[in-house]
């Protein structure tokens, strides 16, 4: 039987938080142990190119993800680990998908029918500030799947849709062209926390809630310490299922440790020391993987290495299936 192929890309515009890490990167390095599955795990830097036009800010993010997942221990023996601005590869398959793409199923992508609705909204011309990369930016996220023959994609719900979208775009491949791509699927674990940030909404960069992942211990306490709360005192009981506080612990304690704070804010533990106890729990998952993280932060050239052995090794895969997709479509030597 083959393997299963996992497949999955961050973009990199911003610093990893813990939403980051306990949504997709810790469940990702968990399900890449397994025997029967085959990784392929990669730094989206094209991706953050139409969000972000701020060269520093992408590179340092760049190095930030990839250092996040190496201090994580991923194991790069087993997973392929790359840098989508590595494989030429894809943007060729970009193209390729391009012409394979009904405008109208780009029309109905929500990211893109979210700006022009903002635009509308603010009075605007609904194309304002919307490049082309916005408006492609499924079928580049179709080239980084298919390229890879990848099954499972496990994603957000904001990414579902995208992901459908490259299955229709490699039907229709495969129906001008052949049978070349697996129909992939996006993968939801419902089990995976979506972490609440500061202000008690969904923890994420586009609201300025975060608590980034490797902050040292005196940021980490003063981050925990920002978690919004309510104004019952010490002694009062507490509702634990609407609290920030609570729903972090949860996402890094053992089932006994829930029951057991959950007991806490019964027996209405104080605010301040339930975010003590909370810095503890989260420092003691972190501490090992921070020292590690910081170690190749001063080491650029290392994290540089593993990618580049990470390129060599996904791009055995791509340029010998890229040059059968070329064939494929016509683009061949004369003779
Ligand atoms: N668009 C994804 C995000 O913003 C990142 C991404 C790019 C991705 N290419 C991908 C995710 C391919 C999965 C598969 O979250």
């Amino acid at each position: 039987m083959t393997k299963q192929r996992v497949l999955t890309g961050i973009t990199t515009s911003g610093t990893p938080h813990l939403g980051n890490y306990v949504g997709a990167i810790r469940p990702a390095i968990e399900s890449s142990r397994a025997n029967d599955v085959e990784s392929f795990f990669f730094l989206a830097d094209y991706h953050a190119l139409i969000k972000a036009q701020d060269p520093e800010l992408i590179h340092r993010s760049t190095m930030e993800i990839a250092a996040t997942w190496l201090a994580l221990g991923l194991d790069t023996d087993k997973v392929t680990f790359y840098r989508q601005s590595d494989i030429p590869e894809i943007t060729e398959l970009t193209w390729f998908l391009t012409c394979m793409t009904a405008k109208g199923l780009m029309n109905r992508a929500h990211a893109y029918k979210a700006a022009v609705q903002a635009n509308e909204d603010a009075g605007e011309d609904a194309d304002f500030a919307i490049t082309m990369g916005l408006f492609s930016y499924p079928v580049l996220m179709a080239a980084d799947i298919l390229m890879f023959n990848a099954h499972q994609i496990p994603v957000g719900r904001d990414q579902i849709q995208h992901v459908e979208m490259a299955r229709d775009v490699a039907q229709r491949f495969n129906h001008h062209f052949g049978e070349h791509f697996v129909l992939p699927k996006a993968l939801v674990d419902d089990k995976v926390a979506v972490l609440q940030g500061l202000d008690g909404r969904k923890m994420s960069k586009s609201y300025g809630n975060t608590i980034p992942l490797f902050l040292n211990e005196k940021a980490l306490k003063k981050h925990i310490n920002k978690i919004n709360t309510n104004l019952l005192e010490p002694g009062e009981p507490k509702d634990p299922d609407t609290s920030a506080v609570f729903q972090i612990w949860q996402a890094f304690a053992t089932e006994q440790q829930t029951l057991e704070m959950r007991e806490q804010f019964a027996n209405g533990i104080g605010w301040g020391e339930a975010k003590r106890q909370l810095f503890e729990l989260v420092n003691g998952e972190l501490s090992e993987a921070r020292a590690r993280y910081e170690a190749l932060m001063q080491t650029p050239s290392e994290i540089e290495q593993i990618l580049q052995e990470g390129a060599v090794k996904a791009r055995r895969e791509s340029s010998a299936f890229l040059a059968t997709l070329r064939h494929a479509v016509g683009i061949r030597p004369l003779a």
